[in-house]
């Protein structure tokens, strides 16, 4: 590992499998390739060392292991391990890979520039990312404190291990899956949106607790939850500079990968307005989201329960304006499953943009038997 910002490397035969991947996309892999890939993970898996450690975070979504398209595209698993690098601060942790993932898109748009044109829409993608790196930069992270995230980015400008894990985690997470370059926004958002949900969720358990507990940290909480409950707007309006003939070119490389598959986005939802019974025919169509459907998780208790609960308008106020700001998100998201797919059936085996429409409004959900569940540990980034 070397220290000086930008100069960094991959350990031994990492960069060869990270180029393996790049040179024309996922998709253009022969089966040969791909099982020497699965191979590779099999033995990072039983090796020790940073290079092992690296191999198995590139090579993880070639495994034989059941892991859902979705996982296997969005790569989550590099982003759960730079997560593990700073347990103790979540939020922080969270911010830096979104932030570190937005420079890793900013770059790579600023160097295919040259060679694009206006139909392209490079200029009005760069400006809106940097506008929104900006938002990202001025988000609160600690309770109490006036630091917001480009105060703790700064701190870490000289910090060696930060850097590497930064340019561990883009590297390793950036592969697309056709050769088409329009894909680096698509998948970029993804992952940005993941962080989001996550800490979307993170904020909403953390103020429901400290509601129950009384310990008098639930309006800060609240405030902060809503700032980060804007962020996925905020990510979409970049995304709006992919336009859906754009979007077409490279959307069938993606397969069967769907974030309906998405347990951060799910989970999200469950603290913030509880069990939907109206998406158990989608969860019970994957594996890993059918603990979704039983107790405990089914028996969640909403933030909007415990907030009413306190009868204190000031942090019904916040729910109010949180609610709103994702009400907007989902009504975006059925305008782009709208207008980017129409009469197209999803790619999570939905039927498409009519899935979104039907659960844009929350206003509607049977409330489920709750229970405070208090071992469950609903604060961690979920992937599988
Ligand atoms: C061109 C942009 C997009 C289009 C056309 C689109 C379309 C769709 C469609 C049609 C579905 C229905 C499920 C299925 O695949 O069968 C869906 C679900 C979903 N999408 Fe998107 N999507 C887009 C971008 C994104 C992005 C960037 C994210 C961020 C992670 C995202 C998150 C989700 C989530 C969480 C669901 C599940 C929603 C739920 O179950 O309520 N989408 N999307």
């Amino acid at each position: 590992m070397k220290t000086v910002p930008g100069t960094f490397e991959l350990p031994g035969q990492c960069d060869n499998v990270a180029w393996l991947q790049e040179k024309a996309g996922r998709q253009a892999l022969t089966a040969a390739e791909r099982d020497l890939l699965c191979r590779l993970y099999g033995e990072a898996c039983a090796g020790q060392g940073t290079a092992s450690e690296v191999m198995r975070l590139l090579t993880r979504s070639f495994s034989r292991e059941p892991i859902p398209e979705y996982y296997r595209y969005a790569n989550l698993h590099v982003y759960a391990w730079f997560l593990d690098q700073s347990p103790a601060e979540p939020v922080a942790g969270a911010v830096l890979a979104l932030d570190a993932t937005l420079a890793a898109l900013e770059a790579v748009e600023r160097r295919a520039a040259p060679r694009l044109t206006e139909a392209d829409h490079t200029e009005e993608r760069l400006k809106r990312l940097n506008a929104l790196r900006e938002q990202v930069g001025r988000l609160p992270v600690k309770i109490g404190s006036e630091a917001n995230v480009a105060e703790i980015i700064k701190g870490r400008g000289d910090d060696g291990m930060a850097l590497w894990q930064a340019f561990v985690l883009t590297r390793c997470s950036g592969f697309l899956a056709s050769n088409d370059h329009h894909e680096h926004i698509f998948l970029r958002t993804v992952q940005a949106c993941e962080l989001a949900f996550y800490l979307i969720r993170y904020f909403t358990v953390r103020a429901r607790l400290s509601i129950g507990r009384g310990d008098g940290q639930a309006p800060a909480l609240m405030a902060q939850l809503v700032h980060y409950a804007e962020l996925p707007n905020h990510i979409f309006h970049v995304l709006q500079t992919l336009t859906p003939d754009l979007f077409l070119t490279f959307r069938d490389a993606t397969g069967e990968a769907s974030a309906v598959q998405s347990l951060n986005y799910h989970l999200m939802e469950l603290v913030m307005y509880g069990h939907d019974a109206r998406k158990v025919e989608a969860y019970l169509r994957f594996e890993h989201l059918h603990e979704l459907t039983v107790p405990p998780l089914r028996s969640v208790r909403p933030l909007r329960d415990t907030v009413l609960g306190a009868g204190d308008p000031d942090l019904t106020e916040a729910l109010d304006a949180v609610e709103r700001t994702l009400l907007t998100w989902r009504g975006r998201h059925y305008g782009f499953g709208r207008r980017y797919l129409p009469g197209v059936k999803g790619s999570g085996g939905t039927e498409g943009a009519g899935y979104l429409k039907r659960f844009v409004q929350k206003d509607n959900l049977v409330p489920e038997p709750i229970t405070t569940a208090p071992e469950l540990d609903m604060l961690g980034f979920a992937y599988r």
